[in-house]
């Protein structure tokens, strides 16, 4: 059978999410209000409520077809960024974008490079397009046997840039990156696309845009008309609407015209548009999931590191963690009969490292009892 697979998805591992809390419900009888889930960066305050209200209204009108050009969205979009409704592309998902993006530019002989370790699906689509993927290692924090000083991954923007061809098609970039919170300075930024040639399309992947709280965080929509470059961004964290699936990219009129031919016509549904328009203006609910997000972070840190655990602090709604060489996969399962799931980031190529989001106070506080509850800290 594996033979009626294409030769190039033939290796692919399937993309494997963070476990769903029905998952546990169904393996180890827990209830599923007696469960959190602090394992796929999702907003722990829910929706907004004005979003919730809008579907409300709306769900009559879901024996219709959803409008194929997100007018009224786009338009929305268009004018928070000060930008025309043509650079805009929505997507089912940014996941789906990153798919549009290689379907659109990605010949089967072209390459792209994506740094290590980052967003899995960046590897994924890449494979299923035939292309060849050129991995550029990220600096390595001294905590990871590394001679990096910081505390956290760092782009190695000059490694990058050395490893493109005349093959080279797509860069990705997190900003911030999943799962090692690395991002580039706006001077990182500028010294990075003045080099970069403009036939390579760099995707800047903005997924936690929204909690970057820092001076010198870059903003590559800046430059969308003098370089190539595609800036994703999502409604799936900080406006919490993940379970609906939309997401968009910023991008010259130029490029948006060449990945609206490959898009399907109706792949942002009705009423994701609808609550993605109302979550936009609920700035009262984009705020308070800013200030929970900065409160847990802050709190997860401190506790985290008096229990004696490593810490790759982010600058989004996750850290990295690990504990004195036990491995991340154990620390993941040693959770699960207490109804705690978190991200095992053994996949990502870091199997002494899990990855946490920061949940609501009630939700870091159960993380923190239950890791003590587990001597995590005492006589391990
Ligand atoms: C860096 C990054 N990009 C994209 C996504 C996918 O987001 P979406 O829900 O918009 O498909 C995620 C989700 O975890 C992510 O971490």
């Amino acid at each position: 059978m594996r033979k009626l697979a294409r030769k190039k998805i033939r290796n692919i591992k399937p993309y494997k999410p963070g476990k769903p809390i029905k998952e546990l419900e169904r393996e180890l009888g827990i209830s599923e209000r007696d469960i959190i889930k602090l394992a796929s960066n999702e907003n722990p305050i829910g929706p907004s409520p004005r979003a919730i209200k809008a579907i409300r209204e709306s769900i009559d009108l879901i024996h219709r077809y959803p409008d194929g050009s997100s007018f009224y969205l786009k338009k929305k979009l268009a004018s928070k960024l000060r930008l025309k409704p043509q650079n805009i592309i929505l997507g089912n998902g940014s996941d789906e974008i990153i798919d549009i993006v290689t379907k659109a530019f990605l010949e089967e002989d072209e390459e792209a490079i994506i740094s290590e370790p980052s967003f899995l699906e960046y590897r994924i689509i890449v494979k299923t397009r035939g292309a060849r993927i050129k991995a550029s290692p990220m600096e390595l924090p001294s905590v990871l046997g590394g001679k990096g000083s910081s505390r956290r991954f760092a782009y190695n923007i000059d490694d990058v840039l050395r490893s493109i061809t005349r093959k080279t098609k797509l860069i990705f970039i997190g900003n911030p990156d999943n799962p090692t919170g690395s991002y580039l300075t706006k001077k990182e930024l500028a010294y990075f696309l003045k080099k970069c040639p403009k036939k390579v399309i760099v995707v800047f992947d903005e997924a936690y845009r929204e909690f970057v709280d820092k001076r010198d965080y870059s903003n590559p929509i800046d430059f969308i008309d003098k370089h190539s470059v595609i800036i994703l961004r999502t409604f799936s964290k900080a406006y919490g609407l993940a379970g609906l699936r939309i997401g968009y990219a910023v991008t010259s009129e130029k490029l948006a015209g060449w990945m609206e031919r490959v898009r399907q016509p109706f792949n942002v549904n009705l009423l994701a548009q609808i609550a993605a328009e109302s979550a936009l203006d609920d700035k009262a609910h984009l705020s308070k999931t800013k200030a929970v997000i900065k409160k847990g972070r802050e709190y997860l840190e401190k506790d985290l590191k008096r229990l004696g655990f490593d810490i790759i602090k982010t600058p989004a709604n996750f850290l990295l963690i690990s504990y004195r060489g036990v491995k991340g996969t154990d620390l993941f399962k040693s959770l699960l009969p207490y109804g705690v799931i978190i991200r095992d980031m053994k996949v990502y190529g870091l199997p002494a490292w899990v990855r946490v989001n920061v949940g609501t106070m009630d939700e870091n506080r159960r993380l923190i009892k239950t890791l003590k509850r587990l001597n995590y800290g005492v006589s391990r």
